[in-house]
């Protein structure tokens, strides 16, 4: 682990405080420090999460209603801000979500200058643009969640079909992290066995265009399906942001689909979309580029334009 990895994560609600715990149990961080501008919710969350740090390890928590504690964080995590109800998409808390950025992101830079910093609250991708605009940071040290949950979710789905360990199913959801992302099929592997050739015990292929098409529609719908049943999701994008703070601090060069800006990427300018990139220390390192085919290129642009529109529609 790097010498300084401090975690700040700004919001304890369920996702924030979600993120911690994950970070605690698999050791993400050597400090945490969880704020809340609801002081008695974030000092209650940092006491219920210290109490189990006898069985976790090295990690230390701490935190509240203060923000200056915040101060010299390696990787500061942005949770903060209003959920999707139940039908609501992500794209549709765009303009709250905005404003409270705003108003947050220029102390948390002035406290935590050299930080990376990743965006949770949704709509991400366009949030990542709206801080570009915020803060004067270079691109790499602003990034968000994206699709990296969506994709570990079409990982869990076709590891379950294929009757093999997710660990082993490298698939990737890219675009927007919301209704337009879409599976890289012609990437997707099961060990060394390209997806699209898998086939059951008794050689017929598993995923031809009506299981892709299911897995598709499951992955898009997730997020609504759980926040239907419990109000929010927060486990997985727990784990998915300890996932991209361990990269960080680690400096593992990971290769994450993540979102950051794009530019000259396929088309595609001064967006934030979901593809995979190099993540280690200074947070996007290096964009990869993709092999696409005709369909993936233009659900490419597609997702691109459905989050230029809202851009254009906030202003930014
Ligand atoms: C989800 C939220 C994090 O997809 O957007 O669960």
């Amino acid at each position: 682990m790097i010498e300084n990895s401090k975690l700040a994560i700004i919001g304890a609600g369920s996702v924030g405080s979600s993120l911690a715990y994950a970070a605690l149990i698999r050791g993400s961080a050597r400090e945490i420090v969880l704020y809340d501008m609801d002081r008695a919710k974030a000092e209650a969350e940092v006491l219920d999460l210290a109490h189990g740090t006898p069985f976790t390890g090295a990690g230390k928590i701490t935190g509240g209603g203060d923000i200056e504690a915040v101060a010299g964080a390696k990787v500061v995590v942005i949770t903060a801000g209003a959920k999707q109800q139940p039908g609501q998409t992500r794209l549709d808390l765009a303009g709250t979500n905005a404003r409270i950025l705003g108003e947050l992101l220029p102390k948390l830079v002035e406290l935590a200058p050299r930080a990376v910093f990743i965006l949770v609250t949704n709509p991400c991708d366009v949030l990542t643009v709206a801080a570009q605009g915020v803060v004067d940071l270079p691109p790499g040290r602003i990034l968000s969640s994206g699709t990296l949950l969506d994709s570990a979710r079409l990982r869990w789905l076709i590891a379950e079909k294929a009757g093999v360990s997710a660990a082993s199913v490298h698939a990737a959801i890219i675009g927007e992290h919301g209704d337009s992302e879409f599976p890289l099929w012609s990437q997707a592997k099961i060990g060394p066995t390209p997806l699209l050739e898998w086939t059951d015990e008794h050689g017929k292929l598993v995923f031809d265009s009506t299981e892709r098409a299911r897995l598709h529609e499951e992955v898009v719908g997730s997020a609504y399906k759980v926040i239907a049943g419990k109000g929010a999701t927060n486990y997985a994008i727990g784990l998915s942001g300890a996932r991209i703070v361990e990269a960080i601090l680690r400096d593992e060069k990971a290769v994450l689909t993540v979102s950051t800006v794009l530019n000259n990427y396929n088309g595609v300018d001064g967006v934030a979309l979901s593809v995979p990139v190099v993540v280690g220390k200074h947070g996007v390192e290096r964009v990869l580029d993709v092999p696409m085919n005709d369909s993936e290129a233009a659900h490419f642009r597609a997702s691109a334009e459905a989050l230029h529109q809202s851009i254009q529609a906030l202003g930014i």
